[in-house]
């Protein structure tokens, strides 16, 4: 499928950073766009900004927690266009857990597991058997090195750092891993494809708390103050680390190219954070420790990598 104009493309959490990025990138390719996110307004205003510029866009209010609400997104979607080639499982809820993960909330666990794994798997269940009748498409699964590659286990301070995101990143990896198998099992021209977006980005993950849906409250009182990105550029900048941010655009790029690619790890050039993925391998191989496990700051020093805020 490496003609994509006037294919059709959903993105979760679509309202804003990548998964805006994205839908922006498949309309300048000619692709018509439906936008989910759980957020209506901002949902409306990049659904909105998508239309002034040209781009046959739709947005639709979905919770990807709920299968109801992502089974009527494929409703909607089907129903506007008649079709849909690409399915981007993006949404997602960055790390609001503090202290060691034995003092994690448990609604913390809940909120990261249902959003980033479940949300994941509704995706998955919803828009599958679609693109099979169809005989071709392509499910991008966005993932993430803090988890894909190894958890960021150790914080900016050396405090521990949130187990919630990594682990379900993880689970993002293994399930898009099974989902490329099976799909090769079928036969069809319906292919897998697991994002790593790389780079240190400014988008909403680093304030997640901002947006908690009620029926995940906090059921434990805070002992430190919420995350926010720019305490985590602060806690950068007095350890002498300079941020620069990789634009949303060079991750949205990397998406189109895998797609004509066909390739399933959807990865920038090879970069520093790679070492994590040899180091760990070598590691399980030479039933050594886990050395891998790198402090947040130190992988951020040599790797301007997202996994290095902490996420935490
Ligand atoms: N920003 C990074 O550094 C980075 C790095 C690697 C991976 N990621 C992953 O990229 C994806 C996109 O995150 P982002 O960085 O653009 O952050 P973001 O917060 O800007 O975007 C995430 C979007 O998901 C939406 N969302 C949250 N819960 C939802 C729900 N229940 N149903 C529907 N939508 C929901 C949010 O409203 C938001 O618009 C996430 O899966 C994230 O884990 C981000």
């Amino acid at each position: 499928m490496n003609d994509l104009e006037g294919k059709v493309a959903v993105v979760t959490g679509g309202a804003g950073g990548i998964g805006r990025a994205m839908g922006r990138r498949f309309g300048q390719a000619g692709m018509k766009v439906v936008l989910a996110d759980v957020l209506a307004e901002s949902l409306d205003q990049a659904t909105r900004a998508l239309a002034d510029d040209g781009i046959e866009a739709l947005g639709v209010v979905t919770d990807v927690t709920d299968y109801s609400s992502v089974e009527s997104l494929a409703k909607e979607a089907l129903d506007r266009f008649g079709a849909v080639h690409v399915v981007c499982n993006n949404a997602g809820t960055g790390g609001v857990s503090e202290g060691y993960m034995w003092e994690h909330d448990l609604a913390d666990w809940r909120w990261g597991i249902d959003v980033n794994v479940l949300g994941v798997i509704h995706g998955i269940k919803a828009f599958v058997p679609i693109l099979l009748e169809q005989g071709e498409g392509h499910v991008v699964n966005t993932c993430s090195g803090n988890g894909g590659f190894a958890p960021i286990a150790r914080g900016a301070m050396g405090g521990p750092a949130t187990a919630v995101y990594p682990m379900t990143k993880a689970a993002v990896l293994c399930l898009t891993e099974s989902l490329y198998t099976h799909l090769e099992m079928t036969g069809s021209g319906v292919r897998a494809h697991v994002l790593f977006p790389s780079g240190f980005l400014n988008t909403g993950i680093w304030e997640s708390w901002r947006h908690r849906p009620t029926r995940y409250a906090a059921t434990q009182d805070r002992r430190t103050p919420d995350q926010t990105l720019e305490r985590v550029l602060g806690r950068f900048e007095s350890a002498g680390v300079h941020v620069e941010f990789t634009p949303l655009e060079t991750v949205a790029e990397q998406v189109i190219e895998g797609i004509r690619a066909n390739s399933f790890w959807m990865m920038g050039p090879p970069a520093p954070s790679d070492q994590v993925v040899s180091s760990k391998a070598a590691s399980i191989l030479s039933r050594g420790e886990p050395d891998y496990l790198v402090d947040v700051l130190g992988k951020h020093a040599e790797n301007t990598s997202e996994t290095g805020g902490g996420k935490s």
